[in-house]
């Protein structure tokens, strides 16, 4: 029977390096044998819930177990933290159902979720690439066309844009900060891209002094959501583990995003 490291060796041999420091074991132990897996884009109170539903053992999440960010290895938590509502309840939950917990971050946005992020809005090969900050070419056309189309393959009924030249003006080189890579705090990013000459951004998640960043450089960006632009990857991920491990039963818990219009 596979172990919890039997999937992460996979996970490590399939990327070419070592799970990064924020990603491994965070909840339960390593060699855990494995039968049931719940993959999610993050664990929350109700991807937990169904876990425990499906008599899963292994919850595989691709964002932070708690808040604040990345709690598990940071040092300057604020007191109290793990008494949050929010935090005992997903220990719990997982203390509850037995839970094994893995988060599989930056390697599952190598591994897939970048690539399937731009399959799903219909890009082809980029033409250029730097890692993870690829570029890609589209026939030219406006910025309103291009945030129709996305709303189209996104299955979205508006998304947020910011438009510094108007909504009337052609664009042509698009940079994808997928999942949270159009917040502030991950600026550096979307720097990358305006340096490859991107001229128009397609996000993830994005946020005020994100969108200002670019738009005050006079690129617009098109916000899609976090869970939205990593959920095909993430989902992606289940059929690759399928492939390697037939003897798990593997579900995917879609996560949809926190907000909605109104
Ligand atoms: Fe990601
Ligand atoms: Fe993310």
């Amino acid at each position: 029977m596979a172990t919890v490291s039997d999937i992460i060796a996979f996970v490590q041999e399939s990327v070419g390096h070592s799970l990064r420091s924020d990603e491994g074991v965070q909840h339960g132990s390593a060699e855990d044998e494995v039968e049931n897996v719940v993959v999610c884009w993050m664990a929350t109170r109700e991807a937990l819930r169904r876990a425990g539903e499906a008599g899963a053992d292994l919850v595989i999440g691709h964002e932070s177990l708690y808040y604040p960010y990345n709690a598990v290895n940071r040092t300057d938590l604020p007191g109290g933290w793990q008494a949050w509502r929010i935090n005992r309840t997903r220990a719990e939950l997982l203390d509850a159902h037995r839970l094994t917990f893995v988060r599989l971050h930056g390697s599952l946005d190598e591994l897939c979720i970048f690539d399937d992020f731009a399959a799903k809005l219909g890009l082809g090969e980029p033409v250029q690439a730097d890692g993870l900050a690829k570029v890609y070419e589209i026939e030219p056309c406006t910025l309103r066309e291009l945030a129709d189309r996305v709303k189209e393959r996104a299955g979205m009924a508006h998304v947020r844009v910011s438009a510094p030249d108007g909504l009337d003006r052609a664009v042509s080189r698009v940079g994808l900060p997928w999942g949270g890579l159009g917040l502030f705090v991950n600026v550096g990013y979307q720097q990358k891209l305006l340096e490859a000459g991107c001229d128009v951004l397609i996000a993830g998640e994005a946020c005020s002094y994100g969108f200002r960043f670019s738009a005050e450089c006079g690129v617009p960006m098109i916000e899609t959501s976090h869970e939205g632009s990593e959920n095909p990857g993430l989902r992606h991920f289940c059929d690759i583990l399928r492939e390697r491990f037939p003897e798990l039963n593997i579900e995917f818990f879609e996560v949809a995003p926190s907000w909605g219009w109104h």
